[in-house]
């Protein structure tokens, strides 16, 4: 049953499915019979096709392929087969008067394949509301278009169309006239060959026929290995199933964004109208000069980047002592090298490794003669109070002070609003909490935190007598870690005061 990991990979995004779980899964979700006619719009080797067959079942197949070699494999393939026919063509590209309409669609379309600028121009005309860029999401929509009335799609797809912002309108398109049957999820690696480490992937099936009024989608998780998929096609599937996810909470959420609340606190929080770190703070992303290797020097004890980077001498440091802010048009003397937050995750407080040529010669080449690659981007919020969390985090999400600093452009600085500053630790405190984790992996499930993502988490503020207690904490945890690396322990009691804010444990003890 099982075919060998094998992967092939080639100009046109070629991951074939070399994987029987996954194959016989989404030939069984697709439940197709004899009568029913089935498109394969990018058929590669013909995986899906040999499924179909293996199955015993006689449909009648159309299949698409760009690939002049894999035609050649399809033809020898099915030569016998009366009732598979292979085409040498675009899918994309396919003129509205060849769309025929098909009772089923199987498919695992290619991922961000390369595209010429002309073909890019033509998907774009093509499909004016898509992102053009990411080819799986205009397979998705087209094959939507080409289903007949109560027809079905079975999709594998990487899981960003599920939260990115690019997808917003694909989101829109499937939740205002399809009937999502399901959607499953599992880590990239079960797909022999792959690992995106970016993004997971899914498996979805969508119906032709408008969604009722209270439309839910079951979500299947937690896979503990390809083998659990075909238990999804049996009574067992229950145990896989994370939420149903509404429709009216879908129109309800931003950007039409799927977010799966694996826990009931999570759904409570996202849907009630807490107001989110946008209301409270400004969102922005940082500095970059335009040349790093000339522009940025390293503290003498880093010893990353030492070939790259030169190293600082301690009188071209600009201190509080010789200029309190620096201008944003450049300091005029010798000192003039301010301290830059950079990215890496360090919880609470990063000491001053790194240092930018902040000479009013520098500022001009940032501003003026390197304008197009340095990103001088943000500035009134250079040297300010606020927080910093990396853009790319590792296993969890952190925050540390920016104190006054300049950040760069790894970095997501969130300056809380002056009616806020007060709630300034607090919020630092809430960035390196197990609740803020979690509601930002709920609410885009890659590690990319980017200021978009940051904006939406909704932050709950509790008596000023808890926020004053959390500050204190904060203090306590911001000088253990001026002095040493903040161990995990130490989270403690910071991660209890937000599970009892964000109704954590209530919700648990319920449960
Ligand atoms: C990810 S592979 C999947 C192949 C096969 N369905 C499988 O699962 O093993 C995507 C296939 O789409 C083909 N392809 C890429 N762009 C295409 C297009 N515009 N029209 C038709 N086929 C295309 C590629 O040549 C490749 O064989």
């Amino acid at each position: 049953m099982v075919a060998p990991a094998k992967r092939k990979q080639d100009l046109f995004q070629a991951y074939y499915t070399n994987c029987s779980f996954i194959t016989s899964y989404m030939v069984g979700l697709l439940e197709c019979n004899n009568q029913t006619s089935v498109l394969e719009p990018c058929a590669g080797d013909g995986v899906f096709i040999d499924e179909i067959i293996r199955q015993g079942l006689n449909p009648q197949i159309k299949a698409y392929e760009l690939n002049k070699e894999s035609i050649e494999i399809l033809r020898n393939k099915y030569i016998q087969n009366t009732n598979i026919e292979i085409k040498n063509e675009d899918f994309l590209l396919l003129l509205a008067l060849f769309r025929e309409k098909y009772d089923r669609v199987i498919a695992n379309p290619p991922y961000g394949a390369y595209q010429t600028p002309a073909k890019r121009k033509l998907l774009k005309r093509e499909f004016p509301s898509l992102y053009a860029k990411e080819s799986y999401g205009l397979f998705l929509a087209r094959s939507m278009e080409m289903l007949k009335q109560s027809g079905r799609l079975v999709f594998i797809v990487p899981d960003t169309y599920l939260t990115l912002h690019v997808h917003e309108r694909l989101r829109k398109e499937i939740i205002s006239k399809y009937t999502i049957e399901s959607i499953t999820t599992f880590p990239s690696n079960f797909f022999p060959g792959v690992n995106f480490g970016y993004a997971g992937l899914s498996i979805i099936s969508i119906l032709n026929s408008p969604p009722k009024r209270d439309q839910k989608i079951p979500v299947y998780s937690k896979l503990k290995s390809q083998k659990d998929l075909l238990k999804l096609l049996t009574k067992e599937k229950k145990k896989y199933e994370v939420c149903q996810l509404s429709y009216n909470q879908i129109k309800r959420n931003p950007c039409y964004a799927f977010f799966f609340p694996s826990e009931k606190w999570i759904s409570s929080v996202l849907a009630s109208k807490a107001k989110t770190i946008n209301y409270y703070c400004s969102v922005v992303t940082g500095f970059y000069s335009g040349n790093d290797a000339k522009y940025l020097r390293r503290s003498p004890h880093v010893t990353r980047g030492a070939k790259k980077y030169l190293s600082i001498n301690e009188k071209e440091i600009c201190k509080d002592t010789d200029i309190l802010s620096p201008p944003l048009d450049g300091i005029n003397n010798l000192a003039c090298w301010v301290p830059i937050v950079k990215g890496g995750n360090k919880r609470f407080y990063k000491p001053s490794e790194w240092f930018m040529n902040w000479s009013t010669e520098a500022i001009h080449e940032y501003c003026v003669t390197n304008k197009k690659k340095a990103r001088f981007q943000n500035s009134q919020y250079y040297f300010q109070n606020g927080i910093a969390v990396p853009m790319v985090s590792s296993s969890s999400i952190t925050a540390s002070l920016i104190d006054g600093r300049l950040f760069d452009q790894s970095i997501v600085g969130i300056f809380p609003k002056v009616k806020y500053t007060n709630l300034t630790y607090y919020i630092l405190g809430f960035f390196n909490t197990e609740v803020c984790n979690r509601l930002i992996r709920t609410i885009n499930a890659s590690t990319n935190n980017s200021a978009n993502y940051i904006k939406k988490i909704p932050l709950l503020i509790p008596s000023n007598e808890l926020v004053e207690q959390i500050t204190i904490e904060v203090e306590r945890l911001i000088k253990l870690a001026a002095k040493k690396q903040i161990q995990e322990s130490e989270l403690k009691k910071l991660n209890h005061y937000f599970n009892l804010i964000y109704g954590v444990e209530i919700v648990q003890q319920v449960n």
